[in-house]
């Protein structure tokens, strides 16, 4: 399928988002669409998949003008869109959801399940998913719920697939997997249009890759004639060097340290120290067991065995409150279901920690408030129109920066931040590296969890390795590589 969108204008309320923007994805293409947080990019797919409305605007299918009036219109034009927060109704089955609002009917005129429960599991095998296609959503993982929603795709022969941000969730194996499906049926004549702010996955999938910028159109290249430095300076507007400052701090106190802490079955054994002023990176593959020791020491879930020390004293930490008043900050990597109320405003999830510290006499101050919010929502460059518009309407990136900002106002003296930049485009990056600089000027003691090597490797001082469970090693960022990490993450080096 090929489309043609130009000349697309949208605003919301006396938001312009989208300033003649517009995409040329050919047949049997893998498109990558890219720009900043808040460029655009879900909001022009959004209006090609009927969700929204254009204000002004040429569509073209196959050559032909059309009108996208609806989702069921977009789908019926042969046009899925998996979103960026995936859609799917986690206490749906997977054939429910598969078939949602397009059920078949038996001659009797009910829903014929043994036939919508054959055609699924049909395609969930084209997958390579061997699974019952009664199994509730909620009782997958989060890469088989992204197959699913391209068996559903598939089902409804769709010719071109909208992927937002699909790999953000994924295990390393997942993303093999996904990215050998899309070649697949991109061969069988599928075209796509892939968004995603890791720049390494572009180079690998995509063939021609679109610009955006404040809404709109920047340019158009093969990938073969383009260059990381080009896309950046495109997205950007400027050329980004130093992609991570670095500050040295003499590391003080120790803040916390963890002895001997087991959770049988997720991890085991695990000894290290944080001081302040310093990064401790923890690296890792996916499900190493990074995440849930991160939970265990914010008393989000119960360990075996093992201590806790803050500044030195044994603490039992049993739950999120405790470890706040132990003035720990904890920036979780699933914004979504931990770190945000879509339906609250920005200022209202922004105070939502600290609110006791705006409360005097038990009222509420209001203005401190609305005060504080504006200085961090300029801090960290978030992009919204005001305060008091549901986060859920930001993009996604800023989402993650709003989760960030309302941790910063509690003042931790501990943070920790799990894969802080998924989600983020380069300059907002580069941002986040700049705060955490300073929050280590300012003596804080910092655990930053991430899966991107480049970026363990620039922003820590020492980078704690996990393998199954266990605490391989932990390097001074001296004599770390991503080589030898790599090594002590599969399981080698010893
Ligand atoms: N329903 C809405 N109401 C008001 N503003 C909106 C709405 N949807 C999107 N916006 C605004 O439109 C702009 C573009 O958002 P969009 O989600 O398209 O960005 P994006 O390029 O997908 O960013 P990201 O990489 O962070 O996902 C943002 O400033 C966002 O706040
Ligand atoms: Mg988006």
């Amino acid at each position: 399928m090929e489309i043609r969108m130009t000349d697309i204008n949208k605003s919301f309320g006396d938001v312009q988002v989208l300033k003649n923007a517009g995409v040329h994805v050919k047949e049997k293409e893998i498109h990558a669409l890219m720009g900043e947080n808040g460029a655009g990019k879900s909001t022009l797919m959004k209006i090609l998949t009927g969700v929204y409305m254009k204000d002004s605007g040429k569509i073209e299918i196959n050559g032909e003008v059309q009108e996208i009036e609806s989702i069921r219109d977009g789908e019926n034009k042969g046009i899925a869109f998996i979103h960026q927060e995936l859609n799917v109704l986690n206490e749906m089955s997977i054939v429910d959801n598969m078939f949602l609002g397009k059920e078949i009917k038996n001659k009797f005129g009910l829903v014929d399940k043994t036939t919508m429960a054959k055609l699924a599991k049909e395609k969930l095998l084209l997958l390579g998913l061997d699974v019952d296609p009664n199994t509730l959503i909620k009782d997958i993982s989060v890469g088989k719920r992204q197959l699913v929603e391209i068996a559903k795709a598939l089902l409804m022969e769709a010719e071109l697939i909208i992927m937002d941000e699909p790999t953000a969730a994924l295990t390393d194996k997942e993303i093999d997997l996904l990215f050998k499906i899309i070649r697949d049926l991109k061969e069988k004549g599928v075209s796509f249009v892939y968004i995603s702010h890791r720049m390494e996955e572009i180079f690998e999938l995509c063939d021609e890759i679109t610009i955006m910028r404040d809404g709109e159109f920047i340019g158009q290249k093969t990938i073969a004639e383009t260059n990381f430095d080009e896309i950046v300076s495109m997205m950007v507007g400027y050329d980004l060097d130093d992609r991570f400052p670095r500050v040295d701090v003499e590391p003080g106190e120790v803040v916390l340290s963890v002895k001997e802490l087991t959770h049988k079955g997720k991890f085991e054994d695990i000894n290290f120290e944080v001081r302040e002023g310093e990064v401790l990176g923890f690296s890792g593959l996916m499900g190493s067991g990074r995440t849930e020791i991160m939970h265990a020491i914010f008393g989000n879930i119960p360990f075996d065995s093992g201590t806790v020390y803050i500044n030195q004293k044994e603490v039992k930490i049993n739950s999120p409150i405790v470890a706040q008043r132990l003035g720990i900050g904890f920036i979780t990597e699933d914004r979504k279901n931990e770190g945000l109320i879509l339906s609250f405003s920005v200022a209202e999830n922004t105070v939502m920690p600290s609110l006791r510290t705006f409360t005097k006499n038990k009222l509420i101050q209001k203005g401190q408030i609305s005060e504080v919010v504006a200085e961090y929502i300029r801090k960290l460059n978030v992009r919204t129109p005001n305060q008091t518009i549901n986060v859920g309407n930001l993009s996604g990136g800023n989402q993650q920066k709003v989760v960030i900002a309302k941790w910063l106002i509690t003042k931790p003296k501990l943070l920790i931040l799990d894969e802080p930049t998924r989600g983020v485009d380069v300059g907002a990056k580069k941002e986040i590296y700049e705060i955490i600089n300073e929050l280590k000027k300012e003596g804080v003691a910092l655990i930053v969890v991430s899966s991107e090597l480049p970026e363990v490797l620039g922003i820590s001082d020492r980078i704690a390795v996990m393998h199954e469970g266990k605490l391989k090693k932990i390097f001074d960022i001296k004599e770390a590589t991503q080589e030898k990490i790599m090594e002590y993450a599969t399981g080698g080096g010893v």
